[in-house]
């Protein structure tokens, strides 16, 4: 792909906007928005400017370039599903027994000649301009500022390349960045992924960590960035295989580590070991801000840049975002490499409102009593995946896992607290809801059996079932039941809360009858009516161990945590859009939203 964007334009209906528009704000709120309507399509700001800085920037700001699941197979130039069969293959391989076999696997072992990148000597157009240390000024780059409360501007599409102390490894990693000043920039690289692990070493060792992050180029190159390939594997050898051609990398100038000759720009530096920052707070994927850490920072030693350069550049927040596209590839593509430690899985399912880490589906073949919870346990223990804080399994008879209303009523009708598994374990950095970091609940629904026997014994209207637990509790302000028709119906109501839940806990455990799963949300931000943004909001606010209870039924208390629960840490707030730039958005015409999509996907807050 030599441009990306005339590609875009032939391939994936790019839509071009030629007003200035600020990078403050305005650019991400028109992506964050285009993404999240049914016709989502890549955006091409021909005229970024900074009116708080002054600044008109001379190169433009392309974003959604995944914009939907047409255009990501585009990329790939196959469907994920093609990709994961020939990684399957690969891990199937066997030694031939004949020269037939022998004859049939030389199409398998050829296509492997593309996986190792080509080092070249030469420089790459990503070097046509060179802008030495002293010229070096980041302003000059369209860095966005996504949100209002962000702590500054990030690079959020940063293709992160680094090098183990002894040169033996090289990672490419997509980690968000924090403008500092004109040469400092935040290396957001959490405490479990490949370069934090590297600057472990160069701490130990008191050395400088070269970095080189790259911007634009191939979007695969950013997918795969933020493919969780195994610790040790240059994720530039899965480019090779997935493109079919070999990776073509140059030289960074002011250090050794190589990046694909045709990104857009380069920024290389060191990361001084003993130095670090405050980053952050930051609007996150998961829809709510994380908060200010100290993390390492880049001195930046030259950037440079093709001659007519385009900066690519995402935005996080609430679901459906762009990363849903990357992650539904990503999904598929990593079905292959899960089965050697689980066998008999058929299929796993990662919802966009589940954000990844926060939810996952598993269909499986159940050979014996206790096989999901030994699932369970492997997916916990395993990589990337071990971040993954709720987990359901259903049994291979399961409808489609993406089929949301049938498999919701599958699972409902087998849903038996007796068959779910809470426990502790690793937790992704960016969760808000443990007591405290990085470790935290985990929950694991068992429904791969047949159906239970009991439902609700005696089912209530809304009305009158609301009417009855106000008279138990008067925190209590909506109820709505979900799926009354399986076995085990979802109440959900809302609550003003003044009190720790565990109070309207035990006064609405009298109501086994009537209920057998309740689920408890704010009444702030949200709107008892929208499931999609109910599911998104539950399985970010728990921590299995605290906030679910099994008896007499089953009870999950999704409201926000504080001092009122004895929660000690900061309860982050939630990702919202700034009204003003909204309507003038509007007003000009650059956005066309009402009342009711604001509402869908929580732009704004809700006036309760
Ligand atoms: C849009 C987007 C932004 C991300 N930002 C970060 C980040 O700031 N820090 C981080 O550690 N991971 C971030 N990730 C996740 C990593 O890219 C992902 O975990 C990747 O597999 C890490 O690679 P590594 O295992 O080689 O370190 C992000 C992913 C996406 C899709």
């Amino acid at each position: 792909m030599q441009d990306v964007v005339q590609w875009l334009k032939d391939n994936g209906d790019l839509k071009v906007i030629d007003e200035p528009l600020d990078v403050e704000l305005e650019i991400p709120h028109i992506a964050y928005i285009e993404v999240k309507t049914d016709e989502s399509r890549p955006i091409l700001f021909t005229k970024p400017i900074n009116k708080r800085l002054d600044i008109v920037y001379d190169m433009p700001v392309l974003m959604n370039i995944f914009a939907n699941k047409a255009l990501t197979e585009k990329i790939f130039a196959k469907h994920p599903d093609k990709v994961a069969e020939g990684i399957d293959k690969l891990l199937k391989l066997k030694p031939p027994s004949g020269f037939i076999e022998k004859l049939k696997m030389i199409p398998e072992l050829f296509a492997l000649k593309n996986v190792f990148p080509k080092r070249s000597k030469v420089r790459g157009e990503c070097q046509q301009v060179v802008i030495p240390k002293a010229e070096v000024d980041l302003d000059k780059l369209p860095i966005l500022k996504t949100w209002e409360e962000d702590g500054g501007a990030f690079i959020t599409m940063g293709q992160v390349y680094t090098k183990s102390l002894d040169g033996g490894m090289q990672n490419l990693g997509m980690y968000r960045l924090q403008q500092y000043d004109k040469n400092h920039l935040g290396m957001h690289w959490q405490i479990h992924k490949d370069a934090s692990h590297f600057f472990d070493q160069y701490q130990k060792a008191g050395k400088k960590m070269p970095v080189t992050i790259a911007i634009g180029g191939d979007p695969l190159y950013i997918w795969c960035g933020q493919a969780p390939m195994p610790h040790g594997m240059f994720e530039m050898l899965l480019y090779g295989f997935v493109r079919g051609k070999k990776a073509q990398l140059v030289k960074s100038i002011t250090n050794d580590i190589y990046i694909p000759k045709d990104v857009d720009i380069v920024i290389e530096g060191f990361v001084d070991p003993l130095k670090m920052e405050i980053e952050g707070p930051f609007g996150d994927h998961t829809g709510y801000y994380t908060l200010k850490e100290p993390y390492p920072v880049m001195e930046i030693e030259t950037i440079t840049m093709k001659d007519k350069p385009v900066f690519q550049a995402t935005v996080v927040g609430k679901p459906p975002l762009e990363d849903k596209y990357m992650g539904w590839a990503t999904e598929r593509i990593f079905l292959p490499m899960l089965k050697p430690m689980a066998p008999d899985l058929i299929d796993y399912y990662m919802p966009e409102n589940g954000v990844f880490h926060n939810l996952i589906l598993g269909k499986m073949k159940t050979l014996y009593k206790g096989h999901a919870q030994q699932f369970m346990h492997a997916f916990w223990g395993v990589g990337q995946m071990s971040f993954v804080k709720h987990a359901i399994f259903v049994n291979e008879d399961a409808p489609e896992l993406s089929d949301d209303l049938a498999i919701t009523e599958y699972i409902l009708n087998r849903l038996d607290p007796k068959k779910i598994l809470i426990t502790q374990g690793i937790i992704d950095a960016l969760d808000h809801t443990a007591n405290e970091t990085l470790v935290g609940g985990k929950l694991g629904v068992d429904a791969t059996s047949s159906e239970v026997k009991e439902g609700v014994k005696t089912l209530l209207d809304d009305k009158t079932l609301l009417n009855k637990m106000q008279m138990l509790d008067e925190h209590i302000l909506e109820l709505k039941q979900y799926f009354t028709h399986t076995k085990n119906p979802i109440c959900v109501i809302t609550v003003n809360k003044t009190e720790s839940m565990k109070n309207l806990i035990e006064r609405v455990s009298i109501l086994g009858e009537n209920i057998k799963l309740l689920i408890i949300v704010d009444k702030k931000n949200n709107d008892i009516n929208e499931p999609y943004m109910l599911i998104w909001r539950v399985v970010n606010n728990i921590d299995a161990q605290r906030d679910i209870t099994l008896k007499p039924f089953i009870i999950i208390d999704g409201t926000n945590k504080s001092k009122l629960d004895g929660f000690t840490r900061e309860w982050p707030g939630d990702t919202f859009c700034t009204k003003e730039i909204l309507d003038s958005l509007q007003e000009r015409k650059l956005i066309d939203i009402d009342e009711a999509f604001i509402k869908k996907f929580g732009l704004l807050p809700f006036e309760n």
